[in-house]
């Protein structure tokens, strides 16, 4: 039930502090220093031996893949590909043993994901699923795996069950890590306790931003099309923020790597264009700042989301949404909230079935 929300996006979004401890629990032992994931364990000699990680996915999902692919990349020094369900299924891939392939679905029914997994098998790779749905055909057919824990989603546009993608990813990530000895105890420490403070500082955005976002939505609700531009971490999280928006409110947006603009995209950039900047501190950080003063140059509208206390954008974007500082590695955690906010307070301003959008269905059985 909805409960006090209007809607079930509403509530699911507001869940979030709450579904993201439940994909933690057990798990992530901060005070221990340890992770234990039993299906890791289940296929460890198989991950010590993979030559690469193969992720496949559709939609939200996939999006959660690519923070994964940075995560792994950077934090285990081992090749990963993030791959769209549809198209590794069909384009004859090549498949090797030593493959471990993630498949990652909230319903765990996705019929592409489900048969670009069954080829995989075939040709011998390991399957480990990310999946939401317990019992699901994604979940039997895996060789092992991780649940999301976020409970039942009941809003067609993702919102819960990616935050508990992404939880179980940074999980997966830091173990990964650990057992292939590429990170060292401190950064192992630093990185477990940044995570473990992810659900307060959820709750801190939903209790400090709500309102402040509600506005910003009446502001922009009426805006024809929406750039997102993010870099590193943050990139999957413009293209999720713009698929986000797309679902939700029909205003054509899309997500881009920020200094992908200088390519094409600036084309579009003029007073009536909103773009949506997901600029928290990290490494990128002074090349956002003046990715976002290219497009104030050219009179677009900068909403950027920040980290709290860096004046750095607000003084250059129109408005800001701020998030509470973090690790740039469990950023992505954060800066998704205010955007799936935004979407869903674009949606309800235009008066459209935030729950149930027009043509989509909650899981994809077809291809
Ligand atoms: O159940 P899955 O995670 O496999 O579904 C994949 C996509 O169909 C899904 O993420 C879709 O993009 C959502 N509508 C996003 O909000």
């Amino acid at each position: 039930e909805k409960g006090n929300f209007d809607h079930f996006m509403l509530k699911e979004i507001h869940e979030q502090p709450q579904t993201i401890r439940d994909s933690l629990r057990g798990r992530l032992l901060a005070e221990q220093g340890t992770i234990t994931l039993s299906g890791l364990d289940k296929i460890e000699n198989q991950l010590r031996e993979a030559n690469r990680i193969v992720i496949v996915a559709c939609g939200t999902s996939w999006h959660a893949g690519l923070v994964g692919e940075y995560l792994i990349e950077e934090l285990c020094r081992l090749n990963v590909e993030v791959e769209y369900a549809s198209e590794y299924r069909y384009r004859n891939p090549i498949v090797s043993p030593k493959d471990v392939i993630i498949a990652i679905s909230q319903s765990g029914e996705t019929a592409d994901t489900l048969v670009a997994l069954e080829n995989a098998k075939q040709q011998g790779a390991t399957i480990f699923g990310i999946v939401n749905v317990v019992g699901s055909s994604i979940a039997r057919i895996s060789h092992a795996g991780a649940y999301t824990h976020a409970g039942p989603e009941i809003g067609v546009a993702s919102t819960k069950a990616f935050t508990a993608q992404l939880a179980v990813l940074q999980l997966i990530a830091l173990k990964l890590a650990e057992i292939r000895g590429t990170i060292s105890r401190e950064l192992f420490g630093v990185l477990l306790s940044e995570l473990n403070e992810v659900p307060d500082k959820v709750q801190w955005i939903l209790d400090n931003q709500v309102n402040h976002i509600q506005n910003i939505a009446r502001q922009y609700k009426d805006a024809r099309d929406f750039l997102y531009l993010g870099r590193g971490y943050n990139f999957p999280i413009a293209l999720e923020g713009a698929l986000k928006l797309k679902e939700i409110s029909y205003i054509h947006a899309e997500g881009y790597p920020a200094a992908e603009m200088k390519h094409g995209p600036i084309a579009l950039v003029d007073e009536m264009l909103p773009v949506v900047f997901v600029a928290t501190k990290d490494a990128y950080h002074e090349k956002i700042v003046s990715n976002i003063q290219e497009i104030i140059a050219r009179k677009g509208k900068v909403v950027a989301v920040v980290s709290e206390g860096d004046d750095t954008v607000t003084g250059l974007a129109e408005t800001v949404m701020v998030v509470p500082r973090a690790h740039e590695i469990v950023a992505p955690l954060l800066a998704v909230i205010p955007l799936q906010l935004l979407a869903y307070y674009i949606g309800v301003e235009r008066g459209l079935d935030v729950d149930k959008p027009r043509n989509l269905a909650k899981s994809v059985t077809v291809e």
